[in-house]
């Protein structure tokens, strides 16, 4: 334990349960200390926590005990949490998006590389055995040449299951900022990255009842577009179609599908880290599941974390969940809003490198021993 990489966790909301479980025992890393705007919710989580204090945003941003801040706070606060951490000399790794805006997450790199520190983001959910497995099958030629994509999220709303969903319809929420990087990232994974978007939008209501938790029934504004669907261009040649929507009900589409020349792959939800690929050759008779061969077997939120902290440790490998791979995706999301707004096609200006893949990785040695797969 003596020289485990020490981890801050600032904000302490719903998704940092499945970090701290994935965290906790595992012996490359120590989660040293928490905080959140909320002190009891700090103080709650360190009492159960051995070995983690409570503190204020403020002390952990510049404790000594502090190697790298896990940045999981409301996506408004994400830049500024991660400025925090880099100006006082500190990695900082965060939930998606980077940043609201790019100007933002621009800025957050910039001193990131000036103070000589590591940005990574989410979702690490593209480094399980789903995404990696089609990455894996894409790379091999299982579909010929990649032509085209679709990608297709949609559901009524997280206000139904979700107890403070307000993040969720300001600007930094909406379907297309909260879902999208899943679908972003997996898209660079399988196609490279997008060099232009053309995007088009529009709104189901102007408000939303929260259906759960102690504010039941009250209602919150929406200040985004519900739903958001858009065309990018890869560097590649290849074209992807994207439906994002908080305005739907239900699909029976493929949360992503890649079409090539010779053949077409069903790619799993890429919100989880498992799930069934399935191809569907030129000239043959019915779908085919095929084995995982990449990633991260049982993967779990915090498995990108534990990349990060390993990329770092190596010093000869990039991180995969980077900040460079998160600024492309905000990028194309930003580009796919204001392209609805402006009624033009848009060029992106980021082109970040590909992401290493994911060897095929065993649950037990990513969360037993010190560090996931080093490749
Ligand atoms: N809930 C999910 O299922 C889920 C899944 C994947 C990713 N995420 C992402 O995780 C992030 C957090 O989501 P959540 O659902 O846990 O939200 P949440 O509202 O449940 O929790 C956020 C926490 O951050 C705290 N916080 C907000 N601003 C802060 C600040 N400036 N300083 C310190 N603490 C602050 C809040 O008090 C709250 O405890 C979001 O970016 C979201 O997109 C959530």
């Amino acid at each position: 334990m003596g020289d485990a990489h020490r981890i801050g966790v600032v904000g302490l909301g719903v998704i940092s349960r499945a970090y701290l479980d994935t965290l906790a025992g595992h012996p490359a890393v120590r989660v040293t200390a928490v905080a959140d705007l909320d002190a009891t919710r700090s103080a709650s989580v360190a009492a159960e926590l051995p070995g983690a204090a409570a503190m204020t945003v403020e002390e952990l941003l510049s404790s000594p005990d502090v190697d790298t801040v896990l940045n999981l706070t409301v996506p408004a606060a994400h830049a500024e949490i991660a400025l925090g951490a880099v100006d006082r000399g500190k990695h900082v790794y965060g939930e998606k998006p980077l940043a609201v805006t790019l100007d933002d997450a621009r800025a957050v790199l910039e001193a990131a590389a000036k103070a000589g520190v590591g940005v990574g983001c989410a979702p690490d959910t593209v480094l399980g055995t789903g995404i990696q497995t089609a990455r894996a099958a894409v790379e091999a030629g299982a579909v010929g040449r990649p032509l085209f994509a679709t990608a297709v999220m949609v559901t009524p709303g997280h206000e139904r299951w979700h107890p403070q969903p307000d993040f969720y319809y300001v600007p930094g929420g909406g379907p297309l900022f909260d879902m999208g990087p899943y679908y972003l990232a997996s898209l660079v994974h399988l196609l490279g990255p997008v060099r232009s978007v053309t995007g088009a939008s529009s709104r189901l209501r102007d408000e939303r009842v929260i259906g759960t938790g102690p504010r039941a029934g009250e209602r919150i504004p929406v200040l985004v577009d519900s739903h958001v669907s858009g065309v990018l261009e890869h560097v590649s040649g290849a074209l992807t179609t994207i439906t994002t929507s908080f305005d739907g009900v239900a699909t029976t589409a493929a949360p992503i599908e890649v079409h090539g020349a010779t053949g077409t792959l069903s790619v799993p939800d890429p919100n989880w880290f498992d799930g069934e690929v399935r191809l569907f050759e030129l000239g043959g008779t019915q779908w085919r599941a095929l084995p995982p061969s990449a990633g991260y077997a049982e993967g779990a939120r915090g498995v990108g974390l534990l990349d990060f902290i390993a990329a770092d440790a190596s010093g000869t490998r990039a991180p995969r969940a980077s900040g460079d791979l998160a600024l492309h995706v905000l990028e194309t999301m930003t580009a796919l809003l204001r392209s609805s707004s402006e009624g033009r096609r848009i060029d992106l200006t980021t082109t970040p490198s590909l992401p290493g893949p994911v060897p095929l990785t065993p649950a037990e040695q990513w969360r037993e021993e010190a560090g996931p797969a080093a490749p």
